[in-house]
């Protein structure tokens, strides 16, 4: 196998496993147990991503746990200085919010000098990583458990009102400063979903995007169409509404019937849903393939299926009026005009010319919906050669991205 093919194959986890059959490990278990919640005998708590992967680097690092107005109790991790200790009290808080089947392990895979969450703080940031639910640190609720369907009864709507709402309110009651915000991919739908709601946007300064996701009509080729249609239909009856885990055996069985059905062979059809990456460590993959992928919720997925079917960024469908009406008081899901974001807001954008995902056309579409915004508030970067992954671990993202949004959030007052 190629260097180049095994970097790409890497990317997703999801496909890596159909292709290298291999197994990564499974997300572990709740931490329930220690919580006393299921009269289980108490076991300690694994160790989490401060332990894993932040302290064996020489930064301090806190773990919190937020839970959200919906009973979900997410892990938030805190750098709070650079490795050299540097302190002082009046640092700029900036929160880091992953995408979908990932977790906030991916912003610190890369070597200190080369991971985002590291460089923030050595240039004097005070770190905020966030996990969303369901994923390997946040598989907790104050009464379900992950083995019950209704803990898995949840889009990424969900996401925006109650798991980034939740975990920006921490972070602004814990610092009393409004905070930068980084989205990665789904990190940048929510984001945008949230502001153009009007929702938590007083809290933020400003917003770097990489890899924007908000319409994904050219998310085309063969894997677009199929794993859309596939996730509208088949795979709610095949596995219903509960975890998305890329590791488990039905998952895989319908991902490799997917493969078949589609006629495209599962290279290509890799290389098609993310995009050659240009840029990555042969070591970072390694490390991801040992961390990532992490589970989300079907119907997170089916939501996200919807947006490329109906190419417009609107809530959850339930598939009829009637269910609609129900939920919405109206037949069709409201949509998310991200044009009511306000003018003024400062937002920096970085998207890729190979980037199958955040595709370059949809992007085109997104700043369609923002082109009455303030010229002096928009930067929009456009690397040529990057794909989705290299915007968080690409060894050249510093050079090209992260020193750029750095001086823009230093720019915004
Ligand atoms: C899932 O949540 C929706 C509200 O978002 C609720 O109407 C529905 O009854 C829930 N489904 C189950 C199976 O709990
Ligand atoms: C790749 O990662 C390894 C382990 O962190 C590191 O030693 C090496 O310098 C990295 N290579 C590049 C090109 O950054
Ligand atoms: C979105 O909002 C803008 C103004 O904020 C308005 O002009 C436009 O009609 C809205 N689009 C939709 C589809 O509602």
């Amino acid at each position: 196998m190629t260097l180049h093919s095994l970097l790409s194959l890497a990317v997703s986890g999801l496909c890596a496993l159909i292709l290298l059959g291999t197994q990564p490990h499974q997300a572990l278990g709740s931490r329930q147990g220690s919580l006393g919640l299921t009269g289980d005998a108490v076991v300690a708590p694994p160790p989490g991503i401060c332990a894993i992967a932040v302290t064996i680097h020489g930064y301090q690092c806190q773990e919190f746990d937020v839970t959200t107005d919906d009973g979900y109790i997410l892990s938030v991790q805190r750098i709070p200085q650079s490795r050299a200790g540097a302190g002082g009290n009046n640092k700029q808080p900036v929160l880091l919010q992953h995408g979908v089947l990932v977790d906030g392990m991916t912003w610190i895979l890369n070597s200190p000098d080369q991971s985002l969450a590291f460089i923030l703080a050595d240039n004097g940031f005070d770190v905020w990583i966030s996990n969303i639910r369901g994923t390997r640190f946040s598989r907790r609720h104050v009464t379900l458990n992950p083995s019950d369907s209704e803990f898995w009864n949840w889009t990424w709507d969900d996401l925006v009102t109650h798991d980034l709402s939740s975990v920006i309110d921490f972070v602004f009651k814990q610092t009393g400063k409004k905070m930068d915000y980084v989205g990665h991919s789904m990190g940048t739908l929510i984001a945008l979903a949230s502001f153009s709601e009007g929702r938590q946007i007083d809290k933020v300064k400003s917003a770097a995007l990489l890899s924007p996701i908000a319409y994904l009509s050219h998310m085309t080729t063969a894997l677009g169409d199929v794993a859309a249609k596939a996730f509208l239909m088949e795979i709610t009856k095949l596995i219903g509404f509960a975890e998305f885990n890329p590791s488990t055996v039905p998952v895989v069985n319908f991902l490799k019937a997917l493969c078949a059905q589609s006629g495209v062979d599962c290279y290509d059809l890799l290389a098609s849903f993310t995009g050659k990456n240009c840029c990555l460590n042969v070591s970072t993959i390694e490390l991801f393939m040992k961390h990532e992928p992490q589970s989300t919720s079907t119907k997170n997925m089916v939501h996200l299926a919807q947006i490329v079917r109906d190419g417009i960024l609107s809530k959850y469908d339930y598939g009829n009026p009637i269910s609609n009406i129900v939920h919405y008081g109206q037949a069709r899901p409201p949509i998310y005009n991200l044009s009511n974001i306000p003018r003024n807001f400062p937002l920096f954008m970085s998207y890729g010319g190979r980037d199958a995902l955040s595709d370059v056309r949809d992007v085109g579409t997104l700043l369609d919906s923002l082109q009455l915004h303030d010229p002096n508030k928009l930067t929009v970067q456009y690397i040529k050669d990057y794909a989705h992954a290299d915007f968080i671990m690409g060894v050249t993202a510093k050079d090209l991205v992260f020193n750029q949004m750095i001086a823009f959030f230093r720019n915004q007052k």
